[in-house]
């Protein structure tokens, strides 16, 4: 399904062959001294290969819109910008934004800061048109391409080990694409489904690619550059946060999720012990003390599940509300299972060991059947007024 291209040298307008024009999607966050060096690299290069217009989203708290406003006087091509007073999701948000917005038959999504070449925008739009691919990844990792402009050692070594964790962990939707940590990207508008996306941050081609199910992904190299001027925006914050949101899209289906609840289960242990060890050094009694030390893993398991799987539906109840929830269910599951055993082994004749482990299995099943139902299950009305709008 997925075809990687190599560019096209020389090509002109006349090979794209559908209409052919691109809505430019700028995200920015305080580049006001990035812009015109930006627009005037856009102009050198694409209008007269492609007709374009670009489109900032910005959420910047300096100067960067009227910046923007300034220098669009001398485009020979809209430009437009969007300013929004509350930045939600962030540089994905922005991207979302601007893909709802655009009105053009392809979408470029390029950084602010000049890092990618603006010259490579009608070659990405000529390769999707060539290989009928709805998305066209602009990538460092390909012959060809290169990641010169990546600052240090250490920002290296992260996108590295970012981009192997991301493709290991969406071996079949990422495949073909062999940069799903780009900020440079071409997508056909058609193929926009930003109603589907949750975006979180930066890594938006992530979401796109993953969620978005593009039905043919294509690949053009190219060299990230250095910043023209300014720092990048990215913080260690912005690290968590996408540790979240791939958690977020690898545990989207019910079976994911109950996969993650029981590593996130059998993870409690740790605490659990080291709670045990430590109450039983201080002179408490091994029984009060295994129950303390229970919900220690308790509250462990809470706070993991809580970011790591049900972030997004949790707004219908408090936490307090959760918590209670999901400790009665925790400590349920616990005086359940010893009459379980019994059952099995007293009314089925199970052997002990086999009888340990069904009940385990099934006290678990009933213990995430019951979280999901109990706890973070979204209220009815939200859909009822959805179907109704
Ligand atoms: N609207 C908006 N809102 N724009 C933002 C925000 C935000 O909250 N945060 C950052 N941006 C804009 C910046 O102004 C810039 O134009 C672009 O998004 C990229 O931000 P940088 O801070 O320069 O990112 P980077 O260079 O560290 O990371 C880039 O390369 C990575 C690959 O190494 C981005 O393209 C990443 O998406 C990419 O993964
Ligand atoms: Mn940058």
């Amino acid at each position: 399904m997925t075809e990687s291209t190599a560019p096209v040298p020389g090509l002109d307008a006349a090979e794209v062959p559908e209409p052919g024009a691109v809505t430019i999607v700028v995200p920015t966050f305080n580049e006001s001294a990035n812009i015109r060096q930006l627009l005037r690299r856009i102009t050198e290069s694409v209008p007269a290969r492609l007709p374009c217009e670009v489109l900032f989203v910005d959420d910047s708290t300096d100067d960067t819109p009227e910046v923007i406003r300034a220098a669009a006087q001398d485009c020979p091509f809209p430009v437009a910008v969007v300013h929004r007073e509350e930045p939600v999701g962030g540089l994905g948000g922005a991207v979302v934004e601007g893909l709802k917005a655009a009105t053009s038959q392809w979408i470029v999504v390029m950084d602010g800061d000049c890092q990618h070449p603006p010259s490579l925008v009608p070659e990405l739009v000529a390769t999707g048109e060539r290989a009928k691919a709805d998305l066209v990844v602009a990538s460092r990792y390909i012959e060809g391409g290169s990641r010169a402009g990546l600052a240090g050692g250490y920002r290296v070594a992260v996108s590295r080990g970012a981009t192997w964790l991301t493709k290991a962990l969406f071996p079949r939707r990422l495949h073909g694409i062999s940069d799903p940590m780009s900020g440079f990207f071409a997508l056909r508008r058609s193929a926009v489904t930003a109603d589907a996306l949750k975006p979180l941050g930066y890594k938006i081609l992530l979401e796109l690619a993953v969620r978005g199910r593009p039905r043919r992904v294509a690949e053009v190299p190219f060299v990230f550059q250095e910043r023209f001027a300014g720092e990048s925006k990215s913080t260690a914050q912005e690290g968590f946060r996408f540790l979240r949101h791939l958690a977020g899209l690898r545990t989207a289906s019910p079976v994911a999720r109950m996969v993650g609840f029981g590593l996130i289960g059998a993870s409690g242990f740790v605490p659990n012990l080291v709670g045990l060890w430590a109450l039983t050094a201080l002179g408490v009694d091994y029984l009060p003390a295994e129950i303390l030390a229970n919900q220690l893993g308790v509250a462990w398991n809470f706070l993991l599940i809580e970011q790591l799987l049900f972030r997004d539906r949790r707004a219908h109840r408090r936490w307090w509300d959760r918590l209670g929830r999901f400790a009665l269910l925790a400590n349920a599951d616990l005086v359940l299972r010893l009459p379980l055993m019994a059952l099995l082994v007293g009314r089925f004749g199970m052997g002990a060991l086999p009888a340990t482990a069904l009940a385990l299995v099934m006290t678990f099943v009933l213990r995430f059947v019951g979280t999901e139902a109990l706890i973070y299950l979204p209220r009815r009305r939200g859909s009822r007024a959805r179907r109704a709008a």
